[in-house]
Formats: structure tokens, C-alpha cells, sequence
């Protein structure tokens, strides 16, 4: 089965607001093992659902993986909440939403995350470096935020200039028929 697209800046569905999730139920089930499947495909680490189109508060992430491991442990988070932020912490990201462009990010250093899984089990975890920048990031797609939302205004209207120009590349190659099929 084909794999769900993830949307990319600057598709308006990246900017909604997620509902809860009220209940798990089997179609919940389903897109939590479809985003796993995506989030490797790509690769990354974290996937939120409103990236496939979703808008409910869901992540998949995996902060252990790279692409060299056959081993994979990914942990699906269900109505994260952030209890607690402590420091701060400079970081470069990148996401599968923005393509081609990273950037530093500030970010809490540690934080206290609480979160269900899809058996109901509620967990609460305090993290650090990549895992909680991770969280902050992912939790930040549910509120319709993307890291370029966090960066300095001069820095973010160089990258959509870059963005729409590449676009519009992209649209007079399928106007001249020369894209691929
Ligand atoms: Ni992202």
C-alpha cells in the first residue's frame, strides 16, 4: 500500500490547531502504524499527525534511530502536555514539512512530558537534549507551529522566498510537460 504523503510549508493544513484524541480506536490504531511506516520511509525521527494530513494530537517518534539501524523502537504519543520546562537549549532542526532547510531553534533543555500510548497507559518522562527538543517540536505541529515560526523573521522570509521560488520551478517543469510521470 501506498504510503501517506507528508505536507510540506506552506500547505494551510499545517497550521491548524489538532483536536484531542477521545478514544483509540482501530482507524486511530491504523494511523499510528501508517505514521510509523512513514516516518522511517522519509527518514525521521518524529512525525506529527497533522504532517499526513490529520489534525489530531498524535506523534510517532523514535529519538534512538538512525538511518544505519535495522533496530527500531518507536513510541506513539497520544495528547502530549508539556508539566514543566527548565533551561534553554540552542539546537538545529529540520523537519519533513520544510524541505531543504534547517536552523537553529531555541528550546527548553529539559522538560517534563506527560503523555498516553494506544493502550491508555499514561506516562510522565523527563527528557533531555535531542529527545526533548524532539518532543517540543512535535508537540509544537499539534498547535499548527513550525520550527520556522520560531526563527528570526529575517531568516524565516529568506527560506519561504527560497520555498516559492522552488515551487514555481517545480509548476513550469509541469507545465512543460518535462516532469516526471
Ligand atoms: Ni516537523
Amino acid at each position: 500500500m501506498a504510503l501517506r504523503p507528508v505536507l510540506q510549508f506552506p500547505d494551510p493544513r499545517l497550521k491548524r490547531t489538532s483536536e484531542p484524541v477521545a478514544e483509540v480506536t482501530d482507524e486511530i490504531r491504523e494511523l499510528a502504524a501508517d505514521m510509523i511506516d512513514v516516518m522511517y520511509d522519509e527518514p525521521g525521527i518524529g512525525l506529527a499527525a497533522p504532517q499526513v494530513g490529520e489534525a489530531i494530537r498524535m506523534v510517532v517518534m523514535d529519538t534512538e534511530w538512525t538511518e544505519e539501524d535495522v533496530e527500531k523502537d518507536p513510541i506513539v504519543v497520544i495528547n502530549p502536555e508539556i508539566l514543566e520546562r527548565e533551561g534553554e537549549v540552542s539546537w538545529t532542526e529540520g523537519c519533513l514539512s520544510v524541505p531543504d532547510f534547517q536552523a537553529e531553534v531555541e528550546r527548553a533543555a529539559k522538560i517534563r512530558v506527560r503523555y498516553t500510548d494506544l493502550d491508555g497507559k499514561e506516562h510522565v518522562e523527563e527528557c533531555e537534549e535531542l529527545r526533548a527538543v524532539c518532543f517540543q517540536h512535535e508537540i509544537d505541529h499539534l498547535d499548527g507551529v513550525l520550527f520556522i515560526d520560531r526563527i528570526s523573521r529575517l531568516k524565516r522570509s529568506l527560506y519561504v522566498k527560497k520555498r516559492k521560488k522552488a515551487l514555481r520551478l517545480e509548476d513550469e517543469e509541469q507545465a512543460q510537460g518535462g516532469g516526471a510521470l
